[in-house]
């Protein structure tokens, strides 16, 4: 699949992880938005949150879903995931993140990611993929 076939849910959907990029807390890192699309339909926003000590922080994806979770919402459909154009990494779920996608979305979420520039995003940098591709052996009780 390719940037092409993006529907406006997508677009809204990226559009709300770059927003979400903005209350990034960054104190090592870099910012990082996420969104998720939950299973009434509803959009929740996410951003990575720093520490001093690195692993206890969080990760925008695992926030957005946290988010979701909050508000009743314990299934998602599609992840999006924003980080700035000037990074050296790929805008690209850390593994931790993949599993938890996977759970909450029974291993059969879409994933959005994009570049930013500008407060804008970067059409030719969407990717799009499925969970069971960047996660193909889960931690799963059911395969
Ligand atoms: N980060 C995310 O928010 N999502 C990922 O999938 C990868 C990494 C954050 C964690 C940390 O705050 C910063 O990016 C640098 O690793």
């Amino acid at each position: 699949m390719n940037e092409t076939s993006l529907s406006s849910e997508d677009y809204a959907l990226l559009r709300a992880a770059l927003k979400a990029m903005e209350k990034a807390y960054v104190l090592w890192g870099f910012r990082v938005g996420a969104a998720v699309l939950a299973e009434n339909n509803q959009i929740y926003g996410g951003c990575n949150i720093e520490s001093r000590i690195s692993g206890l922080g969080v990760c925008a994806e695992r926030c957005a879903i946290d988010h979701a979770v909050l508000h009743g919402n314990r299934r998602i459909l599609k992840v999006a995931l924003v980080i700035e154009d000037d990074n050296v990494l790929n805008a690209m779920p850390c593994g931790a993140c993949r599993q938890y996608i996977y759970d909450f979305s029974d291993g059969k979420a879409l994933i959005l990611t994009a570049k930013a520039k500008n407060r804008e995003i970067i059409q030719e940098s969407i990717k799009v993929m499925h969970i069971s591709e960047l996660l193909p052996s889960p931690f799963s009780s059911k395969k």
